[in-house]
């Protein structure tokens, strides 16, 4: 059970695996000022950079769980290198239906809710380790803009239009799950480029490290066309958020 190998190359040198730059993930954590000791749970937490800075920046305990061996192995040591190992742990393994021990004051999944089939479903979960009167913490993708065509879909990493909403009717929807929309920090076109563009350097540096690896026929081909897609349509037409939600 691990992440394929190709989402690791991509991402080898992102700390945060998602359209957020460091000073977003940074101003959600103030806005949010989650007490000293609160406890956060979060599902497919990459490389841990949001458990890490916020136990470091606010004192927060907690468990990070996600499927790719080289991210957890990341997260654990940048907890050693922000000095919060003993407030944080990372755990290598499926997320899909975990649910903490005991009940979580934060539960997050940033960026991964096919683990819960999708928003309402990853909400569903959340909320199953969430102590009455927490808060869960969703990171989604949604349209600026209504796709005009296939290729824009695709473009997007969507299967179709309706995988993902416009961001009024993402927040409705919130809405209509029985939950108040109590915070947000949404990526921009630059934030969005600190993740995709710096996909791009990690691919062509290894690419020039490993010309004969299997996987270096894809990686060459997406490197010659994913800049010009990204730039065409992901950038206009695909929004990404952190939503702060409280029951109703
Ligand atoms: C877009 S990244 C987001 C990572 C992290 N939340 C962040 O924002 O930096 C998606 C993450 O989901 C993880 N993942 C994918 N499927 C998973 C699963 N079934 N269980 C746990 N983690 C999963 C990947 O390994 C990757 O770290």
């Amino acid at each position: 059970m691990d992440l394929p190998r190709v989402f690791t190359i991509r991402e080898s040198g992102h700390r945060i695996h998602n359209p957020l730059t460091d000073d977003k993930l940074a101003a959600l954590g103030r806005a949010l000022n989650p007490e000293p000791g609160s406890r956060v749970l979060d599902l497919a937490s990459g490389s841990g950079e949001m458990l890490c800075t916020w136990a470091r920046d606010h004192g927060v305990t907690g468990t990070g769980v996600d499927i790719s061996t080289q991210f957890t192995a990341a997260a654990r040591a940048r907890a050693v290198e922000l000095g919060v190992a003993d407030r944080v742990e990372f755990v290598h393994g499926d997320a899909a239906g975990h649910v903490a021990e005991e009940p979580v004051d934060i539960a997050a999944c940033l960026g991964a809710t096919w683990i819960g089939d999708g928003v309402a479903g990853t909400i569903e979960l959340l909320d199953r380790s969430l102590r009455p009167g927490g808060m869960l913490l969703i990171g989604e993708p949604y349209w600026l803009r209504r796709p005009r065509d296939r290729a824009t879909i695709e473009a997007c990493w969507a299967r179709e239009e309706s995988d993902f909403r416009l961001l009024p009717d993402l927040i409705a929807h919130f809405a209509e799950l029985g939950w108040d929309l109590v915070e947000m920090m949404l990526a921009d076109p630059d934030s969005w480029d600190r993740y995709q563009a710096a996909q791009w350097l990690a691919i062509r540096r290894w690419l020039d490290r490993n010309p004969d690896d299997e996987l270096a026929p894809e990686l060459r081909a997406e490197l010659s066309t994913e800049p010009i897609r990204y730039t065409r349509y992901a950038r206009s037409h695909l929004g990404w958020g952190v939503f702060a939600l409280m029951r109703r």
